[in-house]
Parts: C-alpha cells; structure tokens; sequence
C-alpha cells in the first residue's frame, strides 16, 4: 500500500465517481497461486476466494448467526465506546478500510466521526463494493466515498479526497480479519498499513481473543450450515471462474480448533477418493483429504500489541466487552 499519489489538484466536481483501480489480481497470477495450493501437501488456496458476490452475501448472513459471536460483540464494543473512539481519530480523518464488505460497522463510525475527509472501503468482491459505495452515498450524501477495487494486502495507491484534505490516514479493520493471516503475515500486512498511514496515522483493529474451543468451534461450524455453505461456495466460484469440475457434495465443511497455534483451520474435507479437473491439469484427493481454506488465529490482548508493536505501531486504547470475547485496539504511528 502507498501513501496517497500526490496529483494536482482538479476542480471539485459534484458527486464525481471514483474510477475503481484495477489493483486485484490478474487471471494468469490467480492461476498460478491457486494450482501451486492445489498442488502442495496439505493442499490449501488463498482465502480470498471465498469472497465472491455470493460468498460475500454468505458472509452477512455468517454475520447473524446467533452462534457467531464476534460481529454482535465487536459491534456493541464500538457502540459503547464510540466517544473516546471518534476522540481519538480526530477532525478530518481520511478512513480507510480493509476488506470493507458491506462497510455495516462503519455506518456507526461515520455518523460519530467529525468532518471525515472521504470514506475508502477497498474490497476484493467488485459487484459487492460498488452495491455497498453506492448505497452509502444515498445514506451520506456529504460524503465522499472512493471505492478502490483490490486485495488490500498487496500495494495499492491510495485515492486522494479531492473536496477535504485529510488531518491524518485512519485505517479501520474491523471483524478480527487480521486474525485471518499467520503471525509474519500478520505482522508484514500491520507494517504495510503503517507505512500506509504515514505521519499521525492511526489503526482502530478489531482483534477475537482466546476462549473456550466449543464457543469458538461453534461459530465456525453453526447449526443452520450458513458457514458450511460458504465455505463450499468456494469451489463452486473455482468452478465459475475457472472451469473446474469440483463436485460440491463430494466435500464436506471442517472448522477445527488447534491449541497450539491458538486458532481455527477451515478445511473442506473430501468424503471420498476422487479426481478434480482444474485448469487443465486432474487433482486427486484421497478419502478423507483437507484441504485449507481459511486460518481464523485468536489472540490474547497482551499478545496482540507485542505482535503490533513490533510492525511499528503503539497502542493508545483497548476496549473490550464484558465477557472478554472481543477486542477493539486504537493504535497510532508517530
Ligand atoms: N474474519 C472472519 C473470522 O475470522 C472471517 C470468517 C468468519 C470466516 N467465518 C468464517 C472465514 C468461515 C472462513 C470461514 O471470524
């Protein structure tokens, strides 16, 4: 990610839509990365891909279930400390979000925060972006939102707010989707933001905590099967988009709690020995063969500054509910 690209200034124009960059992947690179998954012991693809138009629709409905505790937590965090939240990003902040999805948790933010600078939801889902940007801009006509299209772990520039220049950058990265990368990862993408966020930037992160394995293994592995589901939907967007034959009831849904790495493996089982045809080239899986779709690491609040600190950041606040599910770490740069 790099700083906003310095371009002279235009003359404001009403409502102006943002271009989308098109900084996610091309076809060819996601080929590659998916077979070199696909072809590795234990197999595994980039998470990514579970974020189609579909799969982001599974995702909001994820968001409800009764057993899914961290949206409603991290959410009622937000809601109860949203004084000293918007206090601490200050006037003028440029807010800039990460895998933005639908961008719910950020309406709360928007109608506290003080003249923000523009709204910058970057998502993965096209379709799903733009629906959710322009349903924003009817809510917050004064506004500016400029949508960028890409994987916001790779470098992308960042658009420049052309009618408020920002006081300072403001990431927001709710839903402990940091909990969704392995430790170095984790740290590189923090370090990334940071130098993204520049002089004053700040890094208000949503970070699930270490519990007891039933609460968590239960919100990975709900009752209705709406998790099941989009995990499987996975396979069915590699058919789409890619032309594979993976027959999806020949695959079952895994969320497994791993205590020595304090997190939960998403894994789609195959229920039998079968052949896959991808891109050209057959898979075969045995019976009972995982493959990885998704990590969801838990923290400890301690734990997870260290792990902050040591990509740049300094913690300023920690909020935290009651029963100690969740937590919400305002972090600054400078
Ligand atoms: N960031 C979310 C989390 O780790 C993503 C998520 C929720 C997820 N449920 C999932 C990812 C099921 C894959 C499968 O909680």
């Amino acid at each position: 990610m790099a700083a906003p690209r310095r371009r002279p200034r235009e003359p404001v124009e009403e409502q102006a839509p943002a271009p989308p960059a098109a900084s996610a992947h091309s076809h060819d690179a996601d080929l590659a990365e998916l077979l070199a998954g696909l072809r590795a012991r234990p197999k595994h693809v980039p998470s990514r891909f579970l974020y189609d138009a579909a799969g982001s629709v599974l995702f909001d409905r994820i968001c409800e279930l009764p057993e899914y505790y961290p949206t409603r937590t991290e959410t009622a965090i937000l809601r109860e400390n949203l004084g000293a939240i918007v206090a601490s990003i200050g006037e003028r902040a440029l807010l800039v979000e990460p895998g933005s999805g639908s961008s719910t948790k950020t309406r709360l933010l928007l109608e506290a925060l003080p003249a923000p600078a523009a709204y910058v939801p970057v998502d993965i889902s096209r379709e799903h972006l733009s629906c959710a940007a322009a349903q924003l801009a009817v809510e917050h006509p004064g506004l500016e939102i400029l949508p960028v299209y890409a994987d916001f772990t790779r470098t992308f520039p960042l658009p420049l707010p052309r009618r408020r220049a920002p006081a300072r950058i403001v990431f927001f990265f709710p839903g402990s989707t940091i909990g969704n990368f392995e430790r170095d990862a984790a740290v590189r993408l923090l370090g990334q933001l940071r130098e993204a966020a520049g002089r004053r930037g700040g890094l208000l992160v949503g970070v699930d905590l270490v519990k007891a394995p039933e609460v968590i293994e239960r919100a990975y592995d709900d009752a209705a099967g709406v998790t099941a589901a989009f995990n499987l939907n996975l396979l069915a967007h590699l058919n789409r988009r890619f032309g594979a034959d993976f027959d999806l009831a020949a695959f079952r849904h895994r969320a497994a709690w791993d205590p020595r790495h304090e997190r939960i493996e998403m894994q789609l089982v195959s229920v039998r020995a079968q052949a896959v045809r991808f891109a050209g080239t057959t898979l075969r899986f045995e019976a009972g063969e995982p493959l990885r779709t998704e990590y969801c690491h838990k923290y400890r609040i301690a734990d997870f500054g260290v792990l902050a600190r040591s990509a740049g950041w300094s913690s300023v606040d920690v909020w935290t509910d009651a029963a100690r599910l969740f937590s919400v770490h305002y972090l600054v740069g400078d």
